[in-house]
C-alpha cells in the first residue's frame, strides 16, 4: 500500500479505502489502517464469505434485484476469485481490511460494476456474523469427529485392559481396586459429555443472520429464508439487531472448548504421573515424548504436558470473549472484530490436542505387574473385608472399626490383608472365615462390582460394547 507524504488535500475518491472512502477528506493513518484491520486473521473464512456471496446475490436476482447476467457475473467472477485463493495467488491487502473488503475489490476488479452491485441489500455486519456461523459449524463437525475417533480409541483399549487390575485412588491415596478398562470408559463418559455440548452449540448456532444488514433490516425485498435455506442454516435469525450483535455462539463454543480442554487436561496429568518412574504404570509411544539435551536417562511426556498446558489459553479465550461482549450496548460494534483471534485460537488448540490424544492414548502400553503391584499396596480390598464383615452380621460401622484395626496391624507388620494368616485375622474378629480371601484378592474386589457402571471386568467389557453401539449404531 502506497501513501502520499501530505495526504490532506486528497479528494475522496483517492482515498484508500473505496468501499467507505465516500465522505473522507483524507486518507486513514497507516497505522490507523493497519490497527483496525482483521484481514491478517479472518481470511481464513474466505470460503464462508464467498458462500456467504453466491447465496445473497442468488436471493438478490430471484427478488428481481439483480439482473441476470450481473448474479452470473458475480458468480463466476466469485468462482475465479476462490480459485486465486486457493492457488495461493491472491494478493491480500491490509488497505482492504478485512476479508470481507478484500474479495469484493477483486471481484470488482475482475467483473467491474456488477462487483459493486453484490453489496446490495447487505452490510458486513450481517456479512460476518454469517461467515462466523459457517466456519464455525464446520469446525464443530470436524471436532466432532475427532471427539468421535478418540473415544472409539477409548473403547478398543477399555476392551483390551478390562481386566487389567490397577489402584482406584480418592486424594490420591489407594482407595479400592478397579480395572484399566473402567478408567478409560471414565475417559470416554466426560468426551461423549463435550460431544454433545458441541452438538448443542452447534444447533443454537445455526441461525442465518443474513438480511439484517446493518441492524434494522434493509428496504430491499430480501427473502431470508432463501438464503438461509441455501447456506445450510435452520432458519433466518428472528431479530436484525439481535442477528448482528450476537455472539453468544461464540461464547458457548469457547465454554464447551474449556470444559473439553480441561478434561484432556486432567487427562494428561494422569498420564504424566502415570509414566513417571514413581508410578510406571505405563509407556507412552516414543513418538509422543522428546529427550532431555542434558540428561541422556530423561524421556519426557511433552504432549500431555503440553495439552495441560493449552488449557490454560482455552480457558483465557473464554474470559478473554466473555469480557469482549459484556458492555457492548445493541448493535455491532467494532470491538466485535475481536471475537475472531480467541475463537480461532480455541478451534487451533483443541482441534490439535485431540489430535494428538486421539492417536496417543491408544498406543499406550500398560505395565500390567507394575500396576498390579500398586493395588496391591494401601490395603485397596480393605473395604471389601468390612462389606465381607457386614454380610456375615457385623453393623458396618462396627465392621468399619474392626479393618482399620486390622490395616494399622498390617501397616506395622508391612502385610497386605491378604498376605495375614487365617489367625492373625480371626483375632480382629471371630466372624472371620477361610472364605475370607476370596474378597480379599484384588480380582474377587474388582469381580464383585458387577452391576452397572462398576469396575468388574464384565461389566467393562459390557459397557464399552454398548456404548460402541450408542456411537456407531
Ligand atoms: N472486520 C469486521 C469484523 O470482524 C467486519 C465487520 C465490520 N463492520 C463495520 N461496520 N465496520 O467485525
Amino acid at each position: 500500500m502506497s501513501k502520499k507524504d501530505d495526504n490532506s488535500k486528497n479528494p475522496a475518491s483517492e482515498a484508500t479505502n473505496t468501499a467507505w472512502g465516500g465522505r473522507f477528506s483524507e486518507q486513514t493513518d497507516a497505522f490507523v489502517e493497519a490497527f483496525t484491520a482483521s484481514v491478517q486473521f479472518d481470511q481464513r473464512m474466505y470460503k464462508q464469505d464467498i458462500a456467504g456471496s453466491r447465496a445473497h446475490a442468488r436471493m438478490l436476482k430471484k427478488a428481481g434485484v439483480l439482473s441476470k447476467s450481473d448474479c452470473e457475473a458475480i458468480l463466476k467472477g466469485l468462482d475465479s476469485v476462490e480459485q486465486e485463493i486457493e492457488n495461493g495467488e491472491f494478493d491480500w491487502s491490509v488497505a482492504r481490511e478485512d476479508v470481507h473488503m478484500n474479495i469484493e475489490a477483486r471481484l470488482t476488479d475482475l467483473i467491474g460494476d456488477a462487483g459493486k452491485r453484490l453489496h446490495t441489500g447487505r452490510s458486513r455486519n450481517d456479512q460476518v456474523a454469517t461467515d462466523i456461523r459457517l466456519y464455525l459449524r464446520e469446525q464443530i463437525d470436524f471436532i466432532i469427529a475427532q471427539l468421535l475417533e478418540m473415544q472409539k480409541g477409548l473403547l478398543a483399549l477399555a476392551q483390551r485392559e478390562a481386566d487389567t487390575i490397577m489402584p482406584g485412588f480418592t486424594h490420591l491415596q489407594v482407595a479400592q481396586p478397579v480395572t484399566f478398562g473402567h478408567h478409560m470408559l471414565a475417559w470416554f463418559e466426560m468426551l461423549q459429555r463435550d460431544a454433545t455440548r458441541m452438538h448443542d452449540c452447534r444447533e443454537r448456532m445455526n441461525i442465518s443472520p443474513l438480511g439484517a444488514a446493518a441492524l434494522a433490516g434493509t428496504s430491499y425485498p430480501v427473502d431470508r429464508e432463501f438464503t438461509a435455506d441455501e447456506l445450510g442454516f435452520s432458519a433466518p435469525a428472528a431479530n436484525s439487531l439481535d442477528a448482528v450483535s450476537d455472539r453468544d455462539f461464540a461464547i458457548e463454543f469457547c465454554a464447551a472448548s474449556a470444559v473439553l480442554m480441561t478434561h484432556l487436561s486432567r487427562m494428561s496429568e494422569e498420564l504424566v504421573m502415570w509414566s513417571s518412574p514413581q508410578f510406571d504404570f505405563i509407556e507412552l509411544p516414543d513418538r509422543y515424548c522428546t529427550g532431555s539435551s542434558i540428561m541422556p536417562q530423561k524421556k519426557n511426556p511433552d504432549v500431555p504436558e503440553l495439552v495441560r498446558g493449552k488449557t490454560g489459553r482455552v480457558n483465557g479465550n473464554l474470559v478473554s470473549m466473555l469480557t469482549l461482549m459484556k458492555s457492548q450496548p445493541l448493535a455491532y460494534n467494532k470491538d466485535n472484530q475481536e471475537d475472531k483471534e480467541p475463537l480461532f485460537d480455541t478451534i487451533d488448540t483443541v482441534s490439535g490436542s485431540l489430535r494428538a490424544f486421539a492417536d496417543m492414548v491408544p498406543a499406550i502400553e500398560c505395565k500390567r505387574e507394575n500396576m498390579y503391584a500398586a493395588a496391591k499396596q494401601g490395603f485397596s480390598t480393605a473395604t471389601d473385608l468390612a462389606d465381607y464383615l457386614v454380610r456375615k452380621g457385623l453393623p458396618f460401622r462396627d465392621a468399619h472399626e474392626v479393618v482399620g484395626k486390622a490395616v494399622a496391624f498390617g501397616i506395622e507388620s508391612k502385610l497386605d490383608l491378604s498376605e495375614m494368616p487365617l489367625d492373625q485375622l480371626q483375632q480382629f474378629s471371630d466372624m472371620i472365615t477361610e472364605d475370607v480371601f476370596d474378597v480379599l484378592t484384588l480380582e474377587g474386589s474388582v469381580a464383585a462390582r458387577n452391576h452397572i457402571g462398576g469396575t468388574a471386568p464384565d461389566q467393562v467389557r459390557k459397557a464399552a460394547k454398548a456404548a460402541h453401539k450408542r456411537l456407531l449404531g
